[in-house]
């Protein structure tokens, strides 16, 4: 037998250090974590996402009576960029979460295992990383791509 080992390397960094761009995705991701649809959670996720064409587009988590139906924040705005334009890459995919108060949680919120899977095959697709920023009161972390937040990734090749 033998033990592997696996190194994921991201950055550790805070509100202070978010360039004016990075500003920029990050009052767009709150603005929408506010009009998340949250009645079940109170959970409110915002995302928001730049483009290779330098457009930013948004969304939140939309929530059901029917709890599986509703979806996550990261899948609302990936999805949503995707079906607008197909063929523009997802520079960066920026996340946050707001309490009730609309202040922002203190940690740095990772996104659910469903959405790490639509994010790697969203890089495959587009053939280039995403960067992925996590954003809390107290602490952003940094990944230079999101198929960091996913080790031993299910993909098309597995279906071959
Ligand atoms: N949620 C997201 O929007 N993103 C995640 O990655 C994890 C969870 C949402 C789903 C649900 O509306 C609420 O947060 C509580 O799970």
């Amino acid at each position: 037998m033998k033990t592997s080992e696996l190194k994921i390397c991201y950055k550790v960094r805070s509100h202070s250090e978010l360039s004016f761009d990075e500003q920029v995705l990050l009052k767009s991701a709150s603005e929408a974590a506010i009009k998340a649809y949250a009645p079940y959670s109170h959970f409110r996720v915002g995302a928001a996402v730049k483009l290779a064409n330098g457009e930013i587009l948004s969304g939140c988590n939309q929530e059901n009576a029917a709890y599986p139906s509703g979806l996550c924040a990261e899948r609302v705005t990936v999805f949503y960029a995707n079906a607008i334009y197909p063929d523009i890459a997802v520079e960066t995919l920026l996340i946050t979460v707001l309490d009730e108060n609309g202040d922002y949680r203190s940690r740095a919120i990772p996104p659910c295992g469903a959405c790490r899977q639509v994010l790697t095959e969203t890089e495959s697709r587009q053939k280039s990383p995403m960067r992925v920023l996590l954003v809390g009161k107290d602490e952003v972390l940094e990944f230079d791509s999101a198929s960091d937040l996913l080790p031993f990734i299910f993909t098309s090749n597995e279906l071959l």
